[in-house]
């Protein structure tokens, strides 16, 4: 695609200038890409009622067509414009949980354009509450589709930087207003089906959805690698198991804590006796573990304490990358609360398999 030069503004994350939000919404407006801040990751917006704009989304981030965009409202009432039923179930979990990082699948609106849904019947709905996204979205006066800002099968961005490093010259404006505060993408919950299904776990918890919806099914175990494929590719589509691959071999290792350290430790040492140069992303009390085992340590926080280790996940994945290791080996944090997001997302980055 032509080169487009980049442009990063900084804006203030809590009150938001006003000058800097309706100057990126006239470019929405007039068809053009923006990058804004979620609370979850940076998102890559077009007017949703735009099909040409969409189709920059995809020709930005090398995204297949098949692959369909979450759409982000400011206000419910913009649910009209999207959906043609709006169950009770879905006014009561946007009670609870918006603006918040979880996201709706209901029935596909006649005026929802295809791009955004891939084909499907369905179309995904959420209310993000980042105020620069909910200042943004009501300025520009129409919902907004955004993927997150990365490039295609890379890790999500979780800072303006992130995004700059995989879609500089690419769009025109990159908004920057600091870290996201969770760090990982929001919950997709299903409710276009016989039971309300999780597909892709994320900011708002199982456990939380559970108070709302004592019947929401947890999401497809990852294990039949073939199966899970092909549900997903089916109801799902971008949700496959390579979808969040950092640029080098990823390994999750499962077990208890001894265990996990064993098996990690003689994996190190396996590597460092051919000369590869490893990461090791693993929680603040495993540092001491691995201090002399001469692998490179990340740690994004506690394994007590998940929502700052979601936070500092993707940011973790890249910080290694980028120090140029040959291989990631990362410890679990367990399924608890965010801790299914996480597992999901390594796992994902560990294309579907585990060791122990
Ligand atoms: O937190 C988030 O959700 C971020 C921020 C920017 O809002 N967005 C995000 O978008 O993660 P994206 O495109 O990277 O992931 C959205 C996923 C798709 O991969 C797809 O699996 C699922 O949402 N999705 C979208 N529309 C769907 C539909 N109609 N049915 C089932 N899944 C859908
Ligand atoms: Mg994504």
């Amino acid at each position: 695609m032509a080169y487009i030069r980049t442009e990063i503004i900084e804006v203030n994350a809590k009150y938001p200038e006003s000058t800097v939000i309706e100057r990126t919404a006239k470019l929405l407006h007039d068809g053009e890409l923006v990058v804004f801040p979620t609370e979850t990751v940076y998102g890559l917006g077009a007017d949703a009622f735009q099909p040409a704009a969409l189709e920059r989304i995809f020709a930005a981030k090398g995204r297949p067509l098949s692959d369909p965009l979450i759409v982000h409202i400011a206000d419910e009432h913009e649910l009209e414009l999207l959906t043609t039923t709006i169950p009770t179930v879905a006014k009561r979990l946007a009670h609870e949980f918006w603006p918040g990082p979880l996201t709706l699948i209901l029935p596909r609106g006649p005026r929802v354009p295809h791009l955004v849904t891939a084909g499907l019947e369905t179309v995904a709905i959420r209310m993000p509450r980042h105020p620069v996204a909910l200042a943004l979205i009501s300025a520009l006066g129409s919902p907004i589709a955004a993927p997150s800002a990365n490039r295609f099968m890379h890790i999500s961005p979780t800072t303006a930087h992130h995004v700059f490093t995989d879609l500089s010259g690419r769009v025109p404006l990159i908004l920057d207003a600091g870290p996201c505060e969770i760090g990982v993408e929001s919950t997709v919950l299903d409710l276009c089906s016989d039971e309300p299904r999780i597909l892709r776990p994320g900011g708002i918890s199982l456990e939380a959805l559970h108070t709302v919806l004592p019947d929401v099914q947890p999401p497809i175990q990852r294990n039949k690698v073939d199966e899970v494929e092909e549900i997903l590719a089916k109801k799902a589509p971008g949700q496959l198991l390579t979808h969040y691959a950092p640029t080098v071999p990823l390994l999750l290792f499962d077990g208890t804590i001894e265990e996990m350290h064993t098996s990690m430790l003689a994996e190190i040492g396996r590597r460092y006796a051919k000369g590869e140069h490893v990461g090791v992303l693993v929680a603040e009390e495993d540092i001491p573990t691995f201090q002399d085992s001469g692998a490179l340590i990340y740690s994004p926080g506690s394994a007590d304490d998940l929502v700052r280790v979601a936070a500092n996940l993707f940011a973790g994945l890249r910080t290694l990358e980028e120090a140029h290791v040959q291989v990631i080996l990362c410890r679990n944090f367990g399924v608890h609360g965010l801790g299914l997001a996480i597992r999901d997302r390594l796992l994902k980055a560990a294309g579907g398999k585990t060791c122990q």
